[in-house]
């Protein structure tokens, strides 16, 4: 998705929006020496410990380790997505955004299209008014509250073909749009009918408050019993989650959010004062999902039912899930009892023991439990099953404190101590047998620590890149994560203008990412101006010429002379000059 806008494009904005301006916006900033605080709007904190650097365009909390560029706070602060968080700031700049070629240009009739779904909605809820009453009779019978009709916006469809065609599509440009948005579709001789006819309507908003699609429930029997918007260029099911607009409304940062099933376990649990709930479109939960609602709340609680479909369903969210634990995230699995949902359940024992967790279990336990019910472990064989079952698991998750533990309890279901599991994880993670020195994940564990610092320094002050004059002559194999750091220099020689932002904004998605914004928050690297950054930094670069070049002479030198190469030859009489000189 970053793809799609110009990278030049986010360089620019970067280069215009002062995260100063933006964060202060949204959480009042004091200075404080160079750099700017507030109290963390990502924990809860008495003492400030999130900071602000103007240099950098970067900010980082010391208490729960947040931190990013400007874009990274829209992202977690308005749980938007990257091209929302775009959008979002271009907007507040006024800047229109390009797409690179391929796109389908989100323009200005995006706006028209939100607009009529908009109407649609307004139309759905003066039709449950004013009908005849089955719809209300319906609600009434489910026990749905005025109040949560009112807060989810529900409203009807009537039966009958054409009621939002004669409503909404007065011109032909009108009813293009409508079709464009799913409410409406073109029949071969009556021209354009409703889409939804008969049902109960659900308007879907996105996370900025804006209608994109609808759910409809058919009052009796009927099928399909829910309907859903078509796929339009402004309703995409794998990436909407009903309900969790409305739960950001009562609470912006919820410690938990509930993921159900359906639009009625949404709305019965919100009528039960559980305003935390969310539910996929009809689909299963998908990583993009998940990356929105970690980005909300660090505790995702999945709701399923107790029979083995519900399992299965467990068992997959898990598999999603296990990748996006990092330190600090959590997930769990409630499991409801046969024949229940969240909504029969809460109606039925109430808000006090939906919440207890007598039916939860967080993800760890049903993943050793799932797999120890499946291999055994009373024997050596069984054990060994169970070891190959789970490692990939392990070796899935984010280092982090769970992962620790998890370690330790596997090794001992398994009868065997940490070290013999932890090499086997190290096998899973490299794909086969360890290869030492042909790692290409930057930066590896050893020998890198000068390249770390010198990524460390370009981070705190771009400029320094401009000494190396030729990053080219640094690019090569020898030394791991040195093709990385050629690339760094580059970049910012390509854009001497760039922060420590736009570099992180370079390689956001990447395998990299990660890295850096650790080093980015890393603090007391060259930031005082008494420091006398510039030489220990060609100290550094030099410190890695010199180890390059050992290498490559140390290869050359291991090879028979009559295999060298006139290359190789006049590569070592430099080194031996060189050597000669510096005695
Ligand atoms: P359920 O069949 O569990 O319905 O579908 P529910 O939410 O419990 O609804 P009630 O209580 O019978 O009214 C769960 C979800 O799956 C999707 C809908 O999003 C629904 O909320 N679904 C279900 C469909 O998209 N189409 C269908 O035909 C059925
Ligand atoms: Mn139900």
């Amino acid at each position: 998705m970053a793809g799609r806008i110009p990278q030049s494009f986010i360089d620019d904005l970067l280069a215009r929006v002062d995260i100063i301006d933006v964060i202060d916006s949204h959480v009042p900033l004091r200075k404080a020496g160079k750099n700017h605080q507030a109290l963390c709007p990502f924990h809860d904190e008495k003492t400030p410990s999130f900071t602000v650097s103007q240099d950098k365009q970067f900010y980082h909390c010391f208490g729960c380790g947040a931190g990013g560029t400007v874009i990274s706070f829209i992202m977690e602060y308005n749980g938007l997505g990257f091209v929302e968080a775009i959008e979002d700031l271009a907007g507040r700049y006024g800047l229109e955004i390009p797409r690179e070629a391929g796109y389908q240009p989100e323009s200005k009739h995006y706006n028209e299209l939100y607009e009529l779904l908009e109407q649609a909605a307004q139309f759905y809820r003066g039709q449950l008014q004013g009908h005849d009453s089955r719809a209300i009779e319906y609600l009434k019978k489910r026990g749905i509250s005025g109040s949560v009709i009112e807060d989810y916006e529900i409203g009807y469809a009537p039966p009958g073909w054409k009621n939002l065609v004669n409503a909404l599509g007065k011109s032909a440009e009108a009813r293009t749009r409508l079709a464009e948005a799913g409410m409406i579709k073109s029949g071969d001789t009556e021209g354009f009918y409703d889409h939804f006819r008969d049902r109960i309507m659900f308007p879907i908003r996105d996370q900025r408050g804006r209608i994109i699609g609808f759910g409809g429930r058919v009052l009796d029997k009927g099928t399909p019993k829910y309907l859903n918007s078509p796929e339009t260029p402004v309703f995409h099911k794998g990436r909407e989650l009903y309900g969790l607009y409305q739960a950001r409304q009562k609470n912006k940062q919820p410690e938990r959010l509930y993921i159900v099933e359906g639009y009625m376990d949404v709305i019965a649990l919100a009528q039960y004062g559980i305003n935390n709930a969310v539910a996929t479109l009809g689909t299963a939960a998908t990583e993009n999902h998940l990356e929105k609602l970690f980005r909300v709340a660090s505790q995702l609680i999945f709701c399923f039912d107790g029979d083995e479909a519900g399992k299965k369903a467990a068992w997959r969210a898990l598999e999603i899930t296990v990748p996006q634990l990092r330190e600090g995230r959590q997930a769990l699995f409630s499991f409801m009892p046969e024949g229940d949902d969240p909504d029969s359940f809460i109606r039925q024992y109430g808000a006090e023991r939906f919440l207890s967790d007598e039916n939860t279990v967080p993800l760890s336990d049903f993943l050793l439990n799932s797999i120890k019910s499946r291999t055994g472990t009373s024997n050596r064989e069984a054990r060994a099953n169970f070891l190959d079952l789970i490692l990939p698991f392990l070796a899935k998750i984010p280092a982090s404190g769970l992962r620790q533990l998890l370690l330790g309890e596997v090794a001992e279901i398994a009868q065997t101590d940490t070290s013999g599991i932890h090499e086997l994880l190290q096998d899973i993670q490299s794909g086969a047998a360890p290869r030492p020195g042909r790692s290409r994940t930057w930066p590896p564990r050893e020998r890198t620590g000068d390249i770390s610092a010198i990524v460390s320094y370009i981070l705190n002050r771009p400029e320094l890149a401009m000494l190396v004059e030729e990053p080219a002559e640094l690019s090569g194999p020898a030394v791991p994560g040195i093709d990385f750091l050629t690339e760094l220099i580059t970049l910012v020689h390509t854009n001497p203008e760039i922060t420590c932002a736009g570099i992180l904004e370079h390689w956001r998605g990447s395998r990299y990412e990660q890295r850096l914004n650790q080093l980015a928050s890393a603090s007391g690297l060259p930031a005082e101006e008494d420091f006398d950054a510039e030489h220990q930094f060609i100290d550094m670069v030099d410190r890695l010429k010199a180890a390059k070049t050992r290498q490559s002479v140390e290869r050359i030198t291991r090879a028979k002379p009559s295999e060298l190469t006139e290359e190789a030859k006049a590569e070592l009489r430099r080194h031996y000059t060189k050597e000669r000189r510096n005695k």
